[in-house]
């Protein structure tokens, strides 16, 4: 897309607040709503000025809803700590190792200072200097050993606080299949609270998308990521990622690198539009590799990072003149800030002006230590009184009356569930009946049929091999589909959970019942295609009662898949395992060996593959039927020593226990990813 052709979608908006800040902190401050286009932002800002409800009168005005969730949220964080721990390496050689006291790593150390709300805040520094990790701390989304104090207006984070944050990854967690569109719209059924209308969140989505200037792309699908497809570029990815976080209007915004790899008028219009949020009552924090000047002069505060030590925390206009003071002077007039910064947060002074304080053979590890204690001993104390007389303004800010809506969700359990249910049929549907898929079953069940191509009711062994080959192969199958859903989906989880989008349960039902169909559909084309090619008995009732146990190994075998791949969270590990898992489920399902020695015997009672063999054996040939076991001679079918074997006298236990395997599994993968590896 050229540049010009995008910057005239975001005209009029952004061009008073790119251009004309004056202008812009005059509609702040309520002087000129009424000439401005209405747009999320106006909804804001007329909501910080103006506290009383205002009558429908313009278009905007129908969002009202929007501007109640709005609280301006000042964002505090002192001493912020954080360390890692690090394998030791000697205790990863050999077989045997020592105990070893853990080693840690500090990532951050001590890092201070306060957001207000209508700021844009930056943090600069050079790769690996902690911005990702303070930034995920800020918004509360980091978990290991975090020590200090993060509050939001005061108070540590909560649940409700959690949907009042955006949280922009540096990778666009998205889904490629969708459109914009349709990513959006799903972003806002599911965000948006239940008093809009279904109407008014699309049109909020099309004030989203307008806003954003993503109009000429909004019917293309996102594409990148896993899928094999090109989809739109990856300034637009980028947008619409923060358009999904813009929808819910959230009062706190964090940004990992939203201009990284951007053209430098793309990334202009994105901290343009940051700007324009910032400007509307939001706190905006964002991180930024390599900002030009134009940009920097966009930001209202920077923290400037040093391997993980704050060495500039302040107003992003005094920079020079506090670095001048601590004996940093650039060579050059006209240098952009952000590169001195980093230049000297890497401990490079080749552009600094010779200056009698500096001893200019210094090595690099002395001038970031020098830095470090210059803010300790200037920075660090001016910050504290900030946060200090900050506090009684938090006071004021949360001290109304809390709402009652804060801790709820914004949709119902049932509402989440139909539109994850069609948002996961949407994006699964080339998937579910893809032509490979369908290829690989007929192919697969058309072999088999001509293999055992109406085999001869004499031959019992023939047949009930094929009865093991139906439980087996439907064992495998939809085990393997299943062990790749909560690995593959796990940043998208991780994501919307952090965000209290939905409920977990009514994510997970939505998920395996959406696979149903496809699960469902396979196997019936299968049995129906190799059961009367195969010969098997020629009754509908006993064809039926074939089917409907194949299903039901279909749904165990999907169900110890679920499990396996939420418990592990790996599909590598998942599976190595399941082929293990399966390979057992083979040798003890009966019908390879007849006589196990009784200390493994148990096996088999754990092998659903056993009890659907047992139970398609027992449907097919009835308790008095008979087979020519030699010429003349009639032998009863179930004397025959591999079904004989089998103990078939108790089917409805083997029922019973296939019932509780569909359930058990289902929990457990349910309670693993309650309780697993999201973060
Ligand atoms: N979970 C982790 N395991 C190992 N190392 C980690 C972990 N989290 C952070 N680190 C380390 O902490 C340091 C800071 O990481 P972080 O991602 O915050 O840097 P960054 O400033 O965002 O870098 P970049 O600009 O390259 O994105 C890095 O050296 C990184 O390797
Ligand atoms: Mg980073």
């Amino acid at each position: 897309m050229p540049p010009e052709q995008e910057t005239t979608t975001l005209a009029p908006n952004n061009s008073a607040t790119t251009n004309r800040p004056e202008s812009v902190r005059d509609q702040a401050q309520g002087s000129n709503t009424s000439k401005v286009k209405p747009s999320l932002d106006n909804n804001v800002i007329s909501e910080q000025n103006q506290h009383q409800p205002q009558q429908p009168t313009t278009p905007s005005a129908r969002f009202s809803i929007l501007r109640q969730s709005l609280r301006p949220v000042t964002l505090k964080f002192e001493d912020v700590s954080y360390s890692i721990s690090i394998q030791s390496q000697k205790n990863n050689k050999g077989c045997i190792s020592r105990r070893e006291p853990e080693l840690t790593r500090k990532v951050l150390t001590g890092v201070t200072g306060v957001a207000c709300p209508g700021e844009l805040t930056a943090m600069l520094g050079p790769s690996g200097s902690g911005k990702t990790t303070l930034l995920t701390a800020l918004a509360g989304r980091l978990a290991g050993k975090l020590s200090g104090t993060i509050t939001y207006n005061g108070n540590p984070n909560s649940s409700s606080m959690k949907r009042k944050i955006g949280f922009v990854s540096q990778d666009d967690v998205l889904y490629p299949h969708l459109t914009v569109l349709e990513t959006l719209t799903y972003a806002a059924l599911l965000r948006l609270p239940k008093t809009l209308t279904r109407e008014e969140k699309v049109q909020h989505v099309e004030m989203i998308i307008t806003e954003l200037g993503l109009t000429r792309c909004r019917d293309s699908r996102v594409g990148g990521g896993m899928a094999l497809f090109r989809g739109i570029s990856g300034g637009e990815r980028k947008r619409v990622s923060i358009g999904q976080e813009m929808l819910v209007n959230p009062s706190l915004l964090f940004l990992d690198e939203p201009t990284s790899g951007l053209d430098s008028t793309t990334a202009q219009r994105i901290v343009s539009v940051l700007r324009g949020l910032a400007r509307g009552g939001r706190t905006v924090v964002t991180t930024i590799h390599q900002p030009s000047s134009r940009l920097y002069r966009m930001f209202d505060k920077v923290v400037v990072l040093c391997d993980g030590c704050p060495i500039y925390s302040g107003r992003a206009g005094r920079v020079m003149d506090y670095l001048e003071s601590v004996g940093y002077v650039p060579a050059f007039n006209f240098v952009n800030p952000a590169d001195f910064l980093l230049d000297l947060a890497n401990g490079i002074v080749a552009d600094v002006k010779h200056y009698d304080q500096i001893d200019h053979h210094e090595d690099q590890a002395s001038i970031k230590q020098s830095l470090i204690s210059s803010h300790k001993k200037n920075l660090y104390p001016v910050l504290k009184e900030e946060i200090q007389r900050n506090n009684s303004d938090s006071v004021a800010l949360t001290s109304g009356t809390p709402r009652s809506s804060d801790n709820q969700w914004t949709t119902s359990w049932w509402e989440q569930f139909k539109v994850l249910l069609k948002r996961g049929l949407q994006e699964r549907r080339h998937e579910s009946f893809s032509a490979l898929k369908i290829f690989q079953v007929l192919s697969v069940s058309i072999l088999s049929g001509l293999l055992w191509w109406h085999s001869d009711p004499s031959h019992i062994q023939d047949q009930v091999g094929l009865l093991f080959f139906f439980s087996i192969f439907w064992g495998f199958f939809p085990l393997f589909n299943a062990i790749f859903v909560f690995p593959m989906e796990r940043p998208m989880l991780k994501k919307e959970r952090s965000s209290g989008m939905y409920h977990l349960s009514s994510y997970y039902v939505a998920r395996t019942v959406g696979d149903l169909p496809m699960e469902l559909v396979l196997p019936t084309i299968f049995v129906t295609i190799t059961y009367w090619m195969g010969g098997l008995k020629p009754s509908l009732v006993t064809f039926v009662l074939t089917l409907l146990i194949m299903l039901f190994n279909v749904l165990v075998s999907q169900g110890v898949g679920l499990a396996l791949g939420a418990i592990l969270m790996d599909v590598k590990q998942a599976t190595t395992l399941s082929s293990v898992i399966m390979l057992v489920f083979l040798l003890a399902g009966g019908y390879y060996i007849h006589h196990m020695p009784s200390f493994i015997a148990w096996l088999k009672y754990i092998s659903f593959s056993h009890y659907c063999y047992k139970l398609m054996v027992g449907v097919q040939y009835s308790v008095n039927e008979a087979y020519e076991c030699g010429p003349g001679l009639h032998c009863r079918i179930r004397d025959f020593p591999a079904i004989k074997c089998l103990d078939l006298d108790n089917m409805w236990g083997d029922v019973a226990a296939l019932t509780a395997m569909l359930v058990g599994y289902r929990v457990v993968a349910y309670l693993a990813l309650r309780m697993g590896k999201l973060h």
